[in-house]
């Protein structure tokens, strides 16, 4: 299984998007780009990020009727991203979709993530404004096996969640997983948090990490930093 840390680009403009990477001269990290930095920049900024030679996952979190779905992952196939995502909420016949719209001629494709339950729905809003009645451990879950059994690659959740989903969708499944501080650090609005050493040792496999990264005073520093712990965890 591939490990790695991704650094999530929250920036609003590509000036700062690109001079944040030209900080780092001596490796190549893998990334993450936003909803906010796509809509306004459009596919121009994952190509241009892309030539430089990064790996990209593109989190912009598809939900849509099938069809719709599975041609604009086709479209997303040929910007060339290494991981994308979509809502498990969409479906079985969505995320089948999906995969197909992104799989290449040759086989290959991106690496297909689902998004469970966002982490801003808290039980009221689950139970008053989408009619669930389930606790929220059971959707999410639920929702992580849907996504196992339609083929996609693995979720986004919590690192706090890692273990239980690896143990209910098989420990090839991917999570992918924000939430991540050094020990010490400043949480910021992050609540479950975890550093990249414990998320390893939960079955973390790509750790997202934005500002203790983006506004560290040593960006290259932080990064390396947490790619360290994260792997020398394992
Ligand atoms: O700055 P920070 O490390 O908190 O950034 C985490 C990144 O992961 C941000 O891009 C944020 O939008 C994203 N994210 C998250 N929590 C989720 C899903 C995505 O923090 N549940």
């Amino acid at each position: 299984m591939k490990k790695d840390v991704i650094i999530a680009l929250d920036f609003p403009t590509r000036e700062e998007t690109l001079q944040f990477l030209d900080k780092f001269q001596d490796e190549k990290p893998f990334v993450k780009i936003c909803m906010e930095l796509f809509y306004a920049q459009g596919p121009a900024i994952v190509r241009e990020i892309k030539a430089r030679g990064h790996r990209i996952f593109l989190d912009l979190k598809l939900h849509d009727i099938p069809n719709t779905v599975q041609r604009a992952m086709a479209a997303l196939r040929d910007l060339n991203v290494d991981m994308v995502n979509l809502h498990a909420a969409g479906g079985s016949e969505m995320m089948r979709g999906a995969l197909a719209g992104l799989t290449r001629p040759d086989g290959t494709r991106p690496l297909l993530i689902a998004v469970t339950q966002l982490t801003s729905t808290d039980a009221k809003t689950l139970k008053e404004e989408l009619l669930i009645d389930v606790p929220m451990a059971e959707t999410v879950m639920c929702y992580a096996e849907n996504a196992a059994h339609c083929g996609l690659d693995g979720v986004v959740c919590s690192p706090l969640e890692a273990k239980a989903v690896k143990e209910r969708c098989g420990s090839g499944f991917v999570t992918v997983t924000p939430g991540i501080r050094f020990a010490g650090g400043d949480s910021g609005d992050q609540k479950r948090i975890m550093t990249p050493a414990s998320a390893a040792e939960n079955g973390c496999d790509y750790l997202v990490m934005g500002r203790p990264i983006t506004k560290a005073e040593d960006p290259v520093a932080a990064y390396r930093r947490a790619l360290q712990d994260f792997m020398d965890a394992e």
